[in-house]
């Protein structure tokens, strides 16, 4: 099934995935967001790559309360587009009063008129991300979902698309973000729209307005991520419809969030620099390239950071199109905004820089790249080993 079945647990358990790999193809499963041991991230250095009719054991303990999910790190153009990928949600102290929770796991695909998905890749899809004509919410075409008037709704919002931004919005409300790809925020903000980039997960309350009986649609609206992609307005992705109210109205929400400490930077502390840029291709034959400080997976040397090192990253994306980035094993606090949060995979507008913070507490051999997965399989990916 489509998305594959999703994982809940709660903090402090420790998970045994007995793995087979059934594909005529190589894979590996990375568990995104989880703070697992080195070994068992799953990545293209943590691991061999798993054979046809081969079988691994991921064990890891969950650590930290929030969204997350998982998925396949080779070819993972291919095969996260194909439909493996699934969400994980680890229960913890972040419990927030709510009339129903939903998990709405975003995608996109490009769909034949036969109904069958297309086997064509453009040259744009190269560029910028393979971009469906059909939009989808747990792996369904415009669900009709059912909800509470008057009711509040947490809802679990993770994109797992190749390349698809979506900027998500229910017109007439406005959306309390509670949470990022590591957890509760301290102070949660409220946002009319919400830009959600691939691999990133949020966590939001929502109070429906309206009575028994109204339709209300979720759309994602047009955001410019660059390469002058065309204006598709808003496009609904799912259809909500009001039922009886709640028999008793949700209680008040909680006077404290999360509990985050910002990571203590300094003028010292020491810093690192990526430059993110892009090759066009040469010719019908040639595909694009992906840079991160000019170089290409596999042709990398890894960073060498020492174990519980702090650090401020600072990435500069050169190119006119946006790039998310995601970095494995740990999470990050972005400078330069207004909330305090954990993330692991933050945009890095067109022509633009974000820095963060980064704590190095895991050791071991980790990744960080773009998650357009296009870009991903297509250079834009680096290696990070901490400590010895
Ligand atoms: Cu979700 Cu290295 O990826
Ligand atoms: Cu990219």
């Amino acid at each position: 099934r489509v998305p594959g079945p999703m994982l809940l647990g709660k903090v402090g358990d420790r998970v045994t995935v007995n793995f087979r790999n059934d594909l005529p193809e190589e894979t590996t499963v990375h568990w995104h967001g989880l703070r697992v041991h080195a070994a068992h991230d799953g990545s293209n250095v943590s691991q061999m790559a798993i054979q046809p009719g081969e079988t691994y054991t991921y064990e890891f303990t969950l650590t930290d309360a929030g969204t997350f999910w998982f998925h396949p790190h080779l070819t993972a153009d291919e095969q996260i587009e194909r439909g493996l990928y699934a969400a994980i949600v680890v229960r913890g102290d972040d419990e927030i009063p709510a009339d129903t929770e939903r998990m709405l796991v975003l995608d996109d695909v490009k769909v034949e008129s036969t109904g069958k998905l297309s086997e064509t890749i453009t040259g744009l899809d190269l560029m910028v991300g393979r971009q469906g004509n059909v939009l989808l919410v747990n792996g369904e075409k415009l669900p009709t979902l059912t909800a509470p008037a008057g009711g509040r709704e947490r809802w679990r919002l993770l994109n797992t698309a190749n390349g698809t931004f979506f900027n998500v919005t229910l017109p007439g409300h406005t959306l309390r973000v509670i949470g990022w790809d590591g957890g509760l925020l301290p102070e949660p903000y409220e946002v009319d729209s919400l830009v959600i980039a691939p691999g990133e997960r949020y966590d939001v309350l929502v109070e429906l307005a309206g009575t028994e009986g109204d339709t209300l649609e979720l759309q994602t609206l047009y955001y410019d991520r660059g390469h002058e992609l065309p204006d598709l307005g808003a496009r609904p992705i799912a259809t909500i419809t009001l039922a009886a109210p709640p028999e008793s109205p949700a209680p008040a929400l909680p006077a404290r969030w999360g509990e985050i400490t910002p990571l203590p930077i300094t003028a010292d502390t020491p810093r690192r620099t990526f430059t993110l840029s892009e090759e066009e291709a040469e010719g019908p034959d040639d595909e694009p390239r992906f840079f991160i400080n000019k170089r290409a997976w596999p042709d990398v040397d890894p960073l060498v950071v020492g174990s519980d090192a702090l650090e401020i990253w600072e990435v500069t994306n050169d190119a006119t199109m946006d790039h998310p980035f995601h970095l494995h094993g740990t999470f990050f606090q972005v400078l330069d905004q207004p909330h305090l949060g954990w993330k692991d995979t933050v945009n890095i507008p067109q022509k633009s820089t974000v820095r963060f913070a980064v704590d190095f507490d895991n050791p071991g051999l980790w990744m960080y790249h773009c998650h357009i997965l296009e870009h991903t399989e297509r250079g834009m990916m680096g290696v990070l080993q901490v400590g010895e």
